[in-house]
């Protein structure tokens, strides 16, 4: 709710009603029934998307040099299990056995204890309640039916309070032991539940008709930017550091999708990899931000059972080590920018820190942009320092090397470990397997190469497997010899680490939706989403006062200069007044009107409305688009823009 604009408490059902009724949004299939966790976006939502993507671009994309790429969502099962996602990317579910219900099992523990401690909450404070809360008397009873006014010993409070302060940090087995110890059931039946079981949440699929190659929807963008990693590097003519960047559909398999567009189960998103050397993670650019103030979760204090929120600057965050470098720095103040640019309300915004046991099986450490709505605080960013893995893996399983060569201001001397094959002897002995067996000999890391050198020397061979060859393969000393020497170097080889930015720009537009939303306080009926002029859907609505055929030619020529202007506008020229117009328009989130009347036909003028304060100004077509335009696109506040212009007092058109 937009607090500052209204007195008129934020209601989540006419907010539904509204995205509805002005199709920003609908489930799929509905004349079908629809699936949950799949939606189709209307013409407003799609304006809004497309806009916030466009921001998105240019904050991002343009203002860093980044390199975009677009890579394809199918993806086969061998590079999603180098990723760790075929054996990790999982989350914890219990079932119903008699009814069949399946419960995500965090999701579950959290709104029962969360709807406990509001029962018990109500039932400590409900005779001051009946009071207060008199003329809204209707919805208070249905909350206490559905909550259950029921009064927890003061050390249950306490115990679910430290719970849900860590509820993202449980594994399944200790979920299970939340569920049995407080008698967790089915929420709807009061069955018993079954013990938390994995699901991994990729949707699988085949490529092709012989149905051997298996693949999956890809989870999210990045292992595509990873894959392509040595050619981008190479197209940024081999500089360090340098991100890329791709916006695109990824899927999950979400276990039970109940809150609208904030749990989906195919969605866009914009990511980042920002590659950088591991022993230099500062930033060129950090001094610009450091004195962004942002609110902070850091994981010790949710580790305590604790969650208020420290507020300091991003420069302060990373020199008290809060926040581990400057890179990670960097982003977390420019999503925060990003965010509040288009719509996000700065109070309901913090940077909650992943704890330990928490974190992606990638990531080194993970700070999460999240935003408070009516379903409670959710992940819209995340920004995870995934380290070297990636590269890593994919490199150790394709024996390609994604690393940077860096020539070295001074040569160093170096004592490491050297391999050195007999290849004419690889031939006659493995045929065609001769290649990877190479390749897999070539592709050791000194620790690996340690270890040979010492079984080599110890046993006077070695044995290892190499995928996709099914047999053993055991080499002596007349094939390979594993020396340490000592060399100069003039180059140094190192693999990047990432530092990744990652966007649900469905979460991000419906968090925005309920920042934004709010009822005029004289009508509550009248509610306006106040979107910001950048990102609204459509810039302006055109308004001739009447139908008279007299007024059309201005229709026409404003018409003509917003779209030479290149400006979203619609005209609504039915017979609905002028306020019903409007009010219709609030709620599509236009934050412009024009009104043509019979003046505007003598001497071109026309009146400028704004949206959320209803304020007018008059001025000549070319003045009144010039402040659209500086408002909109450059940074205007409503007073800079129309400075110049008139203020007009209508005869209550509202
Ligand atoms: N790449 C970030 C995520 O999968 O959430």
């Amino acid at each position: 709710m937009s607090t500052s604009k209204t007195t008129v408490p934020f209601s989540r059902d006419s907010l539904d009603q509204v995205l509805k009724r002005r199709f920003f949004f609908a489930p799929a299939f509905e004349i079908y029934g629809g699936v949950s966790g799949l939606y189709d976006y209307g013409p407003p939502g799609c304006a809004f998307q497309a806009n916030v993507i466009d921001t998105w671009r240019k904050h991002f994309i343009l203002e860093e040099d980044m390199l975009e790429v677009d890579c394809t969502m199918l993806t086969p099962h061998e590079v999603l299990k180098t990723s760790g996602h075929v054996d990790k990317f999982a989350d914890w579910m219990c079932k119903d056995l008699k009814t069949g219900e399946i419960f995500r099992a965090d999701h579950l523990v959290e709104e029962v204890l969360e709807s406990r401690l509001k029962g018990d909450k109500e039932a400590r404070g409900i005779a001051a309640e009946v009071k207060e809360e008199d003329e809204d008397k209707k919805k208070r009873k249905k909350k206490v039916k559905e909550i259950k006014a029921v009064k927890l010993p003061d050390s249950e409070v306490a115990e679910y309070e430290n719970i849900l302060a860590q509820i993202d940090g449980f594994s399944g087995p200790q979920l299970g032991e939340l569920i049995t110890k407080y008698n967790i059931t089915n929420p709807s039946t009061g069955g018993p539940l079954e013990l938390p079981v994995e699901f991994n949440l990729m949707f699988e699929t085949a490529i092709g008709p012989s149905g051997q190659l298996k693949g999956y929807l890809r989870p999210e963008t990045a292992q595509g930017q990873f894959l392509n990693f040595n050619k981008l590097l190479e197209f940024n003519n081999e500089k360090m550091p340098f991100a890329s960047a791709s916006i695109g559909k990824s899927f999950r398999n979400e276990i039970s999708p109940r809150a609208g567009l904030l749990r989906v189960r195919e969605f866009l998103m914009a990511e980042i990899e920002h590659f950088v050397d591991p022993d230099d993670k500062s930033h060129a650019k950090f001094d610009v931000v450091k004195d962004v103030k942002l609110k902070f979760l850091p994981k010790d204090v949710q580790e305590a059972g604790q969650t208020e929120l420290i507020e300091k600057t991003i420069g302060e965050a990373v020199a008290s080590g809060m926040v581990d470098n400057k890179t990670l720095g960097y982003f977390i103040a420019r999503i925060y920018q990003f965010l509040i640019k288009i719509g996000v309300d700065s109070n309901r915004l913090r940077f909650r820190q992943h704890m330990s046991n928490e974190m992606a099986h990638y990531a080194a450490d993970c700070w999460d942009a999240e935003l408070q709505t009516s379903y409670g605080w959710v992940e819209c960013v995340g920004c995870a320092d995934r380290s070297a893995y990636d590269l890593s893996v994919h490199a150790a399983r394709t024996n390609e090397k994604l690393i940077v060569r860096q020539p070295l201001p001074e040569p160093v001397t170096v004592e490491k470990y050297e391999i050195d094959i007999a290849k004419k002897k690889f031939g006659p002995k493995f045929r065609k397997d001769a290649g990877a067996v190479e390749k897999w000999l070539l592709a050791r890391t000194q620790c690996e190469l340690e270890d040979l050198a010492k079984e080599l020397a110890d046993s006077g061979k070695i044995t290892f497997k190499v995928d996709a060859i099914p047999e053993q393969i055991e080499l002596d000393t007349d094939f390979v010899k594993i020396a340490k020497v000592t060399r100069t170097e003039h180059i140094r080889e190192y693999t990047p680490n990432v530092i990744e930015p990652s966007f649900g720009i469905g979460r991000i537009i419906y968090s925005i939706f309920e920042h934004q939303f709010w009822a005029r306080p004289e009508d509550e009926a009248r509610s306006v989403l106040s979107l910001p002029p950048l990102v609204a859907p459509t810039k302006v609505l055109l308004v001739p006062l009447s139908s008279n055929p007299e007024l059309q030619p201005v229709v026409k020529k404003v018409s003509a200069v917003l779209k030479k202007e290149l400006i979203p506008f619609k005209i609504d020229d039915s017979s609905a007044s002028i306020g019903k117009r409007y009010a219709r328009n609030d709620e599509l989130g236009t934050p412009f009107g024009i009104t043509i009347d019979f003046e505007s036909v003598k001497d071109n003028s026309i009146t400028l409305r704004e949206r959320d304060s209803t304020k007018q100004v008059r001025g000549s077509i070319e003045d009144i688009v010039r402040a659209i335009k500086e408002i909109t696109y450059e940074d205007s506040t409503w007073s800079e823009g129309t400075a110049k212009l008139t203020p007009f007092e209508t005869q209550s058109t509202e």
